[in-house]
């Protein structure tokens, strides 16, 4: 790397303090002259361009550089370019960033393809799940969700092709963040010549230098002149925030939707400009937000012209997003409700008011029941700050926290729990293994999961087929279950299907499964949704119903109109074909020829058991979502109000996934016949375990 540092720019002065002992200290070094666009000037004026060299100078000398920074202060999007412009992507190599979210990586590789003046795609590209938008040989920036970047492992395990991986969002603590964490630390030692820039809003830096720090001497003290330090460097990034005023509630509220609505509309009654950004849960809950804004604008007649309400969430479309970013029209009052991906993710400029409902959405991961769900949950105390933080980006700035003082204080957490700790490990085992890597409980995770959450994904993967009694990964099915990027119980299903004959129904189920829902949102319009539903509806369940829609979506010459009259959502139904067509690749690189069973539903309920098996429930009693339990651990279940089989009530089901709020609901739901059980698992439910010693 002695071609590092830009021509014509100076190495850094004697600015920098190398403290062995613990990292690096910083002192600030001029900022170079890089011309006058509009962008160069935007770009100069983040806090992270003051420390452009002194990023450059430690990654170029330390294995790991730990770089921590307010949301918004140029991580993302500037570092990337950073170590473009100072030639690591020079010879083909590639710079990668990983996000944990889509909407993530699709967002910043715009942004950045914009400031490098650059169509995206080409230099800068973007990979997520079933979308590849890069160019092999012209990229050099390459922006992707850390998923798939483990999944790139599997086909070259030592990521050959990338100079710098920078690790962005760390303090989220996703599952593949984690895992990445670990595999990254173990390609390290076998590939000097990588570096990795570990990125986050907050993080414990310390604890994180600790896992990268290998104790292990090499090659005695002084080293190769182009060795890298092992031990990691931190730098801290200042932010630039303005003070944001908090207000809590005085009591607490039991339906923080409509204090959301209601705060929305104060603020936009009684304060100057500036746009609000509000903190709810979900897709769900987020429509209805839209809708009561904009209806209550309305009634009131006050101001409602100027709101302009806009929702964020993943699985938006292109045009929606670029909604978002666009600059508020004088007059205007731009409202966005959003996921927590706006808590550190994406930026948002001109917020100045925060509305914090103290709530995000949440996978847990029970091994006891052996129940996976998404639930409602408190945010952390370090959320909280993190979202307050967002309403002082341009000036000083209001957060409305929807809950009392007292609770902050007293019985918010101060940090979440490592998603990892909180998972299903059943995916997480299955691509380790894939990667060759035997002793599971004993690898070195930045987070250690629950040993009877690893058991548990055993005990799973061996009913499955895919590993055997010595947890190997089986073969054909395991290796062929870790080559298609979806859960293992999807791939499964999608296998079995091939054998059934079935594998052309299968995978439109498995596409429509993987997008939250093809059915277009309504408040209000219920019944309509309904009446639409039950257009399509059949007793067999909703994936069978799922058929029948496609279908009709086909016949229609994929018709928006046709969408639009049915309730049906279009731009999801359009993801569905594009995502079709991937499975299809996936399952023909493995030599699935695709068929189909002309409208045998036994069969295609026979290769989704197949698959999800471990979720079977038997009713207990009849009613409107009569009640369940699930065969493994005797819970109490409900089918979900959105199911088609909600008033049917059939005596043995599966289901897809479980919501829980005050039940467990089960979201997409099948009628099964008991004995298909025994037929596809006979071990799962005959409660015969694998040696958990083979771990
Ligand atoms: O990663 P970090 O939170 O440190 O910041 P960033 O995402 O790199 O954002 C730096 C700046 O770029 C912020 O001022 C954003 O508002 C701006 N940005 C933007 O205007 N549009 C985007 N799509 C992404 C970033
Ligand atoms: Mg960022």
């Amino acid at each position: 790397m002695s071609q590092f540092w830009k021509p014509g720019s100076d190495r850094p002065r004697a600015a920098l303090l190398d403290d062995e002992e613990g990292g690096v200290l910083f002192f600030s070094t001029p900022s170079a002259d890089y011309g006058y666009s509009n962008h160069e000037k935007q770009r100069q004026r983040l806090p992270v361009f003051k420390y452009r060299t002194s990023i450059l100078y430690l990654v170029e000398n330390h294995a790991t550089t730990i770089i921590v920074g307010e949301t918004g202060s140029g991580k993302t999007t500037q570092i990337p370019q950073y170590l473009k412009e100072a030639g690591w992507a020079a010879g083909g190599r590639v710079i990668a960033c990983t996000q944990p979210r889509r909407l993530a990586v699709q967002s910043v590789a715009s942004r950045v393809a914009e400031e490098m003046g650059v169509k995206l795609g080409e230099e800068v590209g973007y990979t997520i799940r079933f979308e590849d938008l890069t160019n092999p040989g012209v990229t050099m920036v390459k922006f992707l969700t850390d998923g798939v970047l483990l999944r790139e492992m599997m086909n070259d395990p030592l990521l050959t092709k990338y100079s710098v991986i920078m690790v962005d969002e760390a303090h989220e603590r996703s599952l593949s963040t984690d895992m990445l964490l670990g595999l990254l630390k173990k390609i390290q030692r076998r590939r000097r010549d990588l570096r990795l820039i570990i990125s986050s809003a907050t993080i414990d830096a310390k604890s994180l230098s600790s896992f990268f720090h290998t104790s292990r001497k090499r090659h005695g003290e002084a080293g190769d002149a182009c060795e890298p330090k092992m031990l990691p460097a931190i730098l801290s990034v200042e932010g630039r925030g303005y003070d944001v005023r908090i207000h809590y509630l005085e009591e607490p509220t039991s339906d923080y939707l409509q204090a959301a609505v209601s705060t929305v509309i104060a603020i936009h009654d009684q304060e100057p400009t500036g746009d609000i950004l509000v903190f709810l849960t979900g897709q769900d809950d987020i429509d209805a937000a839209v809708q009561l804004i904009t209806e209550e604008a309305q009634n009131l007649r006050r101001n409602s012209s100027g709101l302009i309400v806009l929702p964020l969430y993943s699985g938006l479309s292109r045009s929606d997003q670029d909604l978002i970013f666009s600059p508020t029209p004088k007059g205007k009052r731009k409202v966005v409700i959003s996921t927590n991906i706006a808590e550190t993710s994406l930026t948002l400029e001109g917020v100045v008011f925060v509305v914090d409902s103290g709530f995000s959405k949440q996978r847990f991961y029970n091994p006891v029941s052996d129940i996976e769900n998404l639930v409602v949950a408190p945010i952390s105390k370090a959320s909280a700050r993190q979202r307050a933080g967002r309403a002082g980006r341009v000036r000083p700035g209001k957060c409305y926290r929807l809950y009392t003082e007292e609770y902050f204080v007293k019985e918010m957490p101060a940090e979440g729990i490592p998603e990892m700790q909180r998972s299903n490990l059943a995916p997480c085992v299955i691509q380790l293994k894939a990667l060759g890597i035997d002793n599971i409980l004993g690898f070195d995770w930045p987070a250690s999961p629950a040993p009877e959450a690893m058991v548990r994904a055993l005990e799973v993967l061996y009913s499955l087929g895919i590993l055997d009694a010595d947890a190997k990964l089986t073969s054909p099915t395991g290796f062929q279950v870790a080559e298609i990027p979806l859960d293992p119980m999807i791939s499964k299903m999608i296998l079995s299907a091939s054998l059934l004959g079935c594998s052309e129904e299968i995978i439109t189920i498995a596409a429509i499964l993987s997008i939250q829902s093809i059915w277009v949102s309504v408040r209000g319009a219920q019944k309509e949704l309904d009446e639409a539903k039950l257009r399509f509806a059949v007793a067999e369940g909703d994936h069978v119903t799922y058929l029948n829609i496609y279908k009709g979506f086909l016949h229609s010459g994929k018709s928006s109109q046709w969408c639009h009259k049915n309730f049906i959502n279009y731009q999801a139904m359009k993801k569905v074909v594009e995502i079709r067509e991937q499975l299809n690749k996936i399952v023909q690189r493995l030599g699935i020829v695709l068929k189909s069973c002309e409208g045998d539903t036994q069969v295609v309920r026979k290769a989704i058991t197949a698959g999800f098996f471990a979720h079977a429930c038997r009713l207990e009693a009849f009613g409107q979502g009569g009640s369940y339990k699930t065969i493994r651990s005797s819970q109490e279940v409900y089918i979900h109000p959105s199911s088609v089989l909600f008033r049917v009530n059939p005596k043995w089901v599966i289901y897809h996934s479980l919501v829980s709020t005050d039940r467990h609901y089960m979201c997409n739901v099948i009628s099964i016949n008991p004995s298909w059980l025994i037929e596809a698992a006979p071990h799962f439910y005959q409660q015969q375990k694998p040696n958990p010693a083979a771990f």
